[in-house]
């Protein structure tokens, strides 16, 4: 069987915001797979905004990269039998052929059993998204119940599963988000506070929400938005810094030095990649699949239909058009 790829491709260099004239889609004609080998078909592809900068590390030409739930089609590897379903790292492209061997992080894997659940969550709650808010905020963030915690991105796939499960461990939540109609959806999941960083003063909503100060700040965003939330932070507080996506587009925002709030406070702050929890990943799917068949942690998806529309899907994602995961349907 000869299956032919279409492929999207880096075609030229972005310049701050991403438009549709920085992509090509191209076919390619897929060769024989060798021993060690699988070909897998794209079901669901990700859009996700570490798109923007890790991508300015390729030439171009490259394939874009990112991550998809894709079945496997012909295989002549023993983990990933023919009918099976894989998250793996293929970039955007309909059909892939991986060789696993060697590969240490964002490894391919067969996903768990999700149940009657959606597959399309493998590249999101239960995935990388939902491992980046399950391991970055309880070992970064550390949480205590009756602590109050600040989220930023809080309507996006990683910042509402955060608040949730800040919700989980006895915290008090506020999310920071760009629309009245996401700060409506937050406060439905269950945050305390949801506060519309684009049409409020961030600074006295804050105060508002949260006059005894702020313990976890778990950062989507960094920037302006950011160097708020730290001065409301109180002594001890903890500060994950998952992501900075305010900067990805370039113009870095001038803010206040936030560096004097860390001294006198004595504040810790950590960054992470996800990565760092690669041998414990399936507890972090295990779990967050457990808290939503207890109907403790709620799930949205921004699904983009076809697989031509996956520029699009990544703009839009980038201008904050998506509310929780926002993917790519092949079909
Ligand atoms: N460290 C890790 O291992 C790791 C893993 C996954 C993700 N991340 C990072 O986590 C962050 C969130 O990722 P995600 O996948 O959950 O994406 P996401 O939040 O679902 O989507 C991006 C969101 O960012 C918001 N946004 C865009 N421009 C903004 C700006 N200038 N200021 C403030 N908010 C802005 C938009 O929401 P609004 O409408 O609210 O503006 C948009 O919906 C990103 O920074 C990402 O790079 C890190």
């Amino acid at each position: 069987m000869v299956y032919t790829a279409k492929k999207w491709i880096y075609a030229r260099a972005f310049g701050g915001e991403p438009k549709l004239d920085n992509f090509c889609l191209e076919e390619e004609i897929m060769p024989d797979i060798r021993e060690g080998e699988f070909l897998a078909k794209a079901e669901y592809l990700s859009v996700d905004p570490y798109m923007r900068i890790y991508i300015l590390s390729y030439p171009i030409g490259s394939v874009m990269i990112g991550g998809q739930i894709a079945q496997v089609l012909e295989s002549k590897h023993p983990e990933f039998p023919v009918g099976a379903y894989v998250f793996g790292q293929f970039g955007w492209r309909t059909y892939a052929i991986c060789n696993p061997t060697g590969i240490a992080t964002r490894k391919p894997y067969v996903l768990p059993d999700f149940g009657v659940l959606p597959r399309s969550l493998g590249i999101g709650t239960l995935g990388t998204v939902g491992n980046s808010a399950y391991f970055g905020f309880l070992e970064v963030c550390r949480p205590k119940s009756g602590e109050t915690v600040v989220v930023s991105g809080a309507a996006g796939a990683v910042g509402n599963i955060v608040g949730q499960i800040g919700k989980i461990k006895g915290c008090k939540v506020i999310g920071l988000a760009g629309s009245d109609v996401k700060c409506r959806w937050l406060e439905e999941i269950g945050f305390d506070y949801a506060i519309n960083y684009k049409t409020t003063d961030i600074g006295e909503e804050l105060l508002k929400a949260a006059p005894e100060g702020v313990d976890c700040y778990f950062d989507n965003v960094g920037g302006e938005i950011s160097a708020i939330v730290k001065k409301q932070m109180r002594h001890f507080g903890r500060i994950a810094c998952c992501g900075t996506i305010s900067m990805y587009n370039g113009s870095p925002i001038q803010v206040e030095d936030p560096q004097r709030d860390f001294v006198s406070k004595q504040l810790v702050q950590e960054g992470f990649s996800v990565h760092r929890w690669t041998d414990r990943w399936f507890e972090g799917i295990e779990q967050n699949l457990k808290w939503i068949n207890e109907g403790n942690l709620k799930y949205r998806e921004t699904i983009t239909e076809g697989f031509e529309n996956m520029p699009l899907a990544f703009i839009e994602m980038m201008k904050g058009g998506n509310i929780g995961k926002a993917i790519v349907a092949v079909e």
